[in-house]
């Protein structure tokens, strides 16, 4: 990573999920970036090395994001610690219950979305109560192309991020009056831990999960964590101020349709064009 802009020079941002993967790299940069950072995480180890790593400006709390009060303490341990809230990154997750609907149990459904539902909705709600008095902040929440698109995930995990999407954009209606502006993003593959299946994955076995996925990708490959780091820092700064209720997609064309050479001969074949023309011309 080059040395940042200090674009979020005096922000504080609470990054939930940061001990890993998307999380650790927003937190990377955003701390590059001259924010200070509380790691909101229930992973206690990778939290705290990732926060011993980089040094006073980030600090680590173990938050479950499905307990209220732990989501209440760690808002107020970044303006106790560092002077404000500025940035609520929405974004710790997991791939919530698989296989077919007929074998899934209601605990399953309960925990998919306590995580990845509810987690979110107590970040956004204790975020505001923080934000609103001093008028401005900006709320980020993850998604996932899984919530615009079915086929990309299990169920409950891709109706889960569309209820992510949707919250999004009605709570960005009611805060846009208070100045807090609340955006979504929405990747696609992305090389973590969640996308290999487990939490203590190897850099080897990321090299070979992007190795095996890339090809079948539109850009050739799959994405990084700091493909949307970078998504993310622009949401959180000044420089995306007009910008709110809004859900970023950074997949790589995944969501815009299916990779040209796997169209099918009918439409990637060269042939001579023969088109309809009107009589005369
Ligand atoms: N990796 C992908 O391909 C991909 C694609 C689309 C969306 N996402 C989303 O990105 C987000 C980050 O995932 P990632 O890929 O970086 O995975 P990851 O497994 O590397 O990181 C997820 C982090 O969330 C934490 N976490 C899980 N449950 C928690 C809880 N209840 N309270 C607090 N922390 C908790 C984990 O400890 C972990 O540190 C998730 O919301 C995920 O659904 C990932």
């Amino acid at each position: 990573m080059t040395d940042g802009l200090n674009r979020l020079a005096s922000k504080v941002a609470i990054v939930t999920g940061g001990a890993s993967g998307i999380g650790a790299e927003t937190v990377r940069l955003f701390a590059n970036e001259g924010a200070k950072v509380l790691i909101a995480d229930m992973n206690e180890e990778g939290g705290r090395a990732l926060a011993d790593e980089l040094g006073d400006a980030v600090a680590f709390q173990k938050v479950d994001v499905t307990l209220e009060q732990d989501v209440v303490d760690a808002v107020a341990e970044a303006t106790d610690r560092f002077g404000s809230l500025d940035i609520m990154f929405n974004n710790a997750g997991f791939g919530g219950a698989l296989g077919p609907i007929d074998t899934t149990s209601v605990e399953d459904f309960d925990i998919t979305f306590d995580v990845l539902v509810k987690g979110v909705f107590l970040g956004i709600k204790h975020a505001a109560i923080a934000m609103k008095p001093q008028g401005s902040g900006s709320i980020i929440n993850t998604a996932s192309v899984a919530g615009l698109q079915a086929g990309y995930s299990p169920h409950l995990y891709s109706v889960a991020k569309a209820a992510v999407i949707h919250l999004t954009k009605t709570v960005a209606l009611e805060l846009g009056e208070h100045g807090i502006r609340v955006n979504a993003i929405c990747p696609g593959i992305i090389a973590t831990p969640l996308a290999a299946g487990h939490p203590k994955t190897t850099d080897e076995q990321l090299g070979k999960l992007k190795k095996a996925l890339g090809k079948g990708q539109v850009l050739g490959r799959i994405g990084d964590p700091s493909d949307i780091a970078y998504a993310a820092l622009w949401l959180a700064g000044d420089e995306s101020t007009f910008v709110t209720g809004h859900a970023q997609v950074v997949d790589g064309g995944a969501h815009a349709g299916r990779k040209w050479s796997k169209q099918g001969d009918w439409i990637t074949a060269e042939r001579p064009i023969k088109m309809y023309r009107p009589e005369g011309r």
